[in-house]
């Protein structure tokens, strides 16, 4: 028989719920908050209010879209952590209602493992191409940058992480200071394709290992800008696109010059991408360029499974499943990855 999975997502700030049967894709509902963009940032109190509106009517819609009943679902998997506790209460508590009501298991789901995983989502239309394991994952969201090393659905090693801000933090605040708004990665992608990537050049950092660091080169901006600034007052307006293209292309070397280095000393040649920054066009289209040029297997994920989403949890949720883990009732939703 087959397993239906309904995957829910409350981490930040999208209520999310899909359904898998085994590995396809059913549904995959994503109410997205608008309220947060006034703030320039997530506010957490607003996030979770929101979820408490959203979780109902997005489940529902799942299932009606699906065209599954709720008796039908084998289990429910519902993201534990890492992210915003407030969030993460309202989707881990709507799964353990629902479970104890339906009688069914519920399994919990590391966030960044979803999107670590997000390559194994199956759609009816679409052909199959999966990586094998092992495989590299760079993990690029707005709370992390990470390498990781993907042995098999339930086995990571981290190879290399930032040691200050994520990669997606450093779009979102250097937008916020050019005044261009939240969430800057879009924004700064857009205006990156009419601009020149080699007109400016900002200071990259020099840290050991397969380690990432973001600050440094946030703050360089900064300085460049206000230097600039102050000798022509329009000098942002005027060079917005030249900005964003070579901010961009430095992000994007920092990030290709650690992940070269992660398959060379790995040997491993399948290459993904997760995270809500693995959406930037930049960084799909260097990714590629880089696979052809170097014999790497590149597996981008569609874009609608690059920032938050239920299907990504669905997925994860049935590999642990399979394996047989359960969670108990008492669980509790952690904010940290370091509590896992
Ligand atoms: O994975 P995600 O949806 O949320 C978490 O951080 O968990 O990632 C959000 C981040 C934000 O920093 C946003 O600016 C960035 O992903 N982002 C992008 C793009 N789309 C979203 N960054 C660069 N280019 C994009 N096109």
């Amino acid at each position: 028989m087959a397993d239906i999975i309904l995957g829910i997502e409350s981490s930040c700030d999208d209520t999310s719920a899909a359904v898998i049967r085994d590995r396809v894709l059913l549904s995959n509902v994503i109410a997205s908050q608008d309220v947060h963009r006034a703030y320039g940032g997530v506010v957490p109190e607003l996030a979770s209010r929101a979820h408490e509106q959203n979780i109902v009517p997005v489940v529902s819609e799942a299932l009606s879209r699906a065209g599954i009943k709720a008796s039908e679902l084998t289990a429910i998997a519902f993201t534990r952590g890492p992210g915003l506790l407030g969030s993460l209460l309202v989707g881990t508590s709507f799964a353990k209602a629902l479970g104890l009501a339906l009688d069914i298991p519920i399994v919990m789901v590391n966030h960044l493992q979803g999107h670590v995983l997000a390559n194994f989502v199956r759609q009816e239309a679409v052909p199959v191409r999966e990586p094998s394991f092992p495989y590299l994952c760079l993990l690029v969201s707005g709370g992390n940058s990470q390498i990781v090393k993907v042995n098999s659905p339930l086995d990571f090693e981290i190879l290399g992480q930032t040691i200050d801000d994520a990669v997606g933090e450093a779009f979102d605040k250097c937008s916020k200071m050019m005044g261009l708004g939240y969430p800057g990665g879009p924004v700064i992608d857009r205006l990156a394709k009419q601009g020149d990537p080699n007109r400016f050049s900002f200071a990259k950092p020099h840290i050991p290992g397969l380690d990432y660091s973001f600050s440094g080169v946030k703050t360089s901006l900064l300085y460049f800008v206000r230097d600039e600034m102050a000798k022509d007052p329009e000098f942002m307006e005027k060079n917005k696109e030249d900005i964003c293209a070579s901010f961009q292309k430095t992000l994007i070397d920092i990030l290709l010059d650690k992940l070269v280095k992660a398959a060379r000393q790995t040997g491993i040649r399948e290459i993904t991408i997760g995270g809500g920054v693995s959406a930037n066009s930049g960084l799909r289209q260097r990714i590629s360029e880089e696979g052809e040029s170097r014999g790497w297997n590149v597996y981008l994920p569609e874009f609608k499974f690059t920032t938050d989403n239920a299907a990504m949890i669905a997925i994860a949720g049935y590999f642990h499943y399979l394996a047989g883990e359960r969670c108990p009732l008492d669980i509790a939703p952690v904010s940290r990855i370091a509590d896992f």
